[in-house]
């Protein structure tokens, strides 16, 4: 009888909301870095604050594909991670917009200014990350050809069907190729050479991690990604090495914006608040299988990172490949002019 009553007290106020923890709101996050990641943060957000967590991981194309479908009617609070050029066109576009979060002075000062255009940054860093290549020097070694050592070398017609990078359309880590060689050769040369390299791909991935993973299983020899997503195949147990283009390579400043028309904000900057946290960036090498160079200074760099210092790599102009005439322009250009020709 005591029981009984117990309860319905219980069903009572928990309909009111007292009896139980009741989360404070609820945020929807567009969450573009590794899978794992997302899951942490889902894992650790709502106990750190009392605010439930949804998340979607789309790649960095993909996500502001939907941002700009759900323009009028967004189902997202905050866009996490990602390359940081598809959150320019989307500040540009006025589907997210900067807000400063309370760690901004400790985030890292060259990463801020990479972002800031003449009327404020586009973005909150959150990581920085560079471009390279997961090799499988086994299957290279079988086939008696050489380690790679620069883009133009990636062209010749020995590695053919044994090259993989992602699709720029979708993949963040696609665009960033396409950007870095444009900047690395100019525009001709660097889509002459992709026409060339076309030739040996044997998949055009959708996601940035992707010829990792077909490098890792000893499907392809080569898979061009960022160095951190190799780094996470090795650590996996992958047979396979990395490294970066002796003839210079870009990287990518990866993102983290409020969705404009989002009726959630207070949940959203209290998201975007803890997200910048030491204590919440530790998490993407602890437990999401994440190994770039957090963008909070005060936060410790993993041991795994791959570190700037040991790779060539460019003054990567993220406010002009970012802007949405170029990029849209250059991933147009690499749809009509290098995708469908014949290999
Ligand atoms: O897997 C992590 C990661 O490489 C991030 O560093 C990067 O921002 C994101 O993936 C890019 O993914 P995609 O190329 O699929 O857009």
């Amino acid at each position: 009888m005591k029981r009984v009553a117990i309860l319905a007290m219980v069903v009572t106020l928990a309909a009111f909301g007292i009896a139980s923890a009741a989360p404070a709101g609820r945020v929807t996050v567009l969450c573009s870095p590794n899978p794992a990641w997302c899951d942490a943060v889902k894992a650790e957000f709502p106990r750190a604050t009392g605010i439930a967590f949804d998340f979607v991981r789309l790649s960095s194309g993909e996500a502001l594909a939907r941002l700009r479908a759900e323009r009028q009617n967004p189902s997202f609070d905050v866009w996490f991670g990602g390359t940081g050029d598809p959150h320019i066109v989307a500040n540009e576009e006025g589907l997210t917009e900067f807000v400063r979060p309370d760690a901004w002075n400790d985030v890292r000062t060259e990463l801020r200014e990479a972002v800031s255009g003449p009327r404020g940054p586009m973005y909150i860093p959150l990581y920085a990350g560079i471009l390279g290549w997961a090799i499988n020097e086994r299957l290279l070694k079988e086939k008696n050809l050489p380690v790679p050592r620069t883009w133009r070398d990636l062209a010749d017609s020995r590695y053919k069907g044994l090259v993989a990078y992602p699709n720029p359309n979708t993949s963040g880590t696609g665009y960033t190729l396409l950007a870095t060689l444009v900047q690395v050769y100019g525009e001709t040369a660097a889509f002459d050479l992709m026409k060339r390299i076309h030739r040996n791909v044997a998949e055009y991935s959708r996601s940035g991690a992707g010829p990792g993973q077909l490098t890792g299983r000893g499907e392809i020899a080569i898979g061009i990604t960022f160095v951190h997503d190799a780094v996470d195949q090795v650590l996996q147990g992958f047979p396979i090495t990395y490294n970066a283009p002796s003839d210079g390579t870009g990287y990518e400043i990866g993102g983290l914006s409020l969705v404009k028309a989002t009726p959630n904000r207070a949940a959203a900057l209290a998201f975007i608040n803890w997200a910048l946290t030491p204590a919440a960036q530790s998490l993407a090498a602890e437990r999401g299988q994440s190994y770039q160079i957090p963008s909070n200074s005060k936060t410790a760099v993993p041991r795994t990172a791959p570190r700037f210092q040991d790779f060539k790599v460019i003054k990567y102009d993220f406010l002009k490949f970012g802007s949405q005439s170029v990029r849209d322009g250059l991933v147009k250009k690499w749809t009509e002019q290098v995708f469908p020709l014949p290999k």
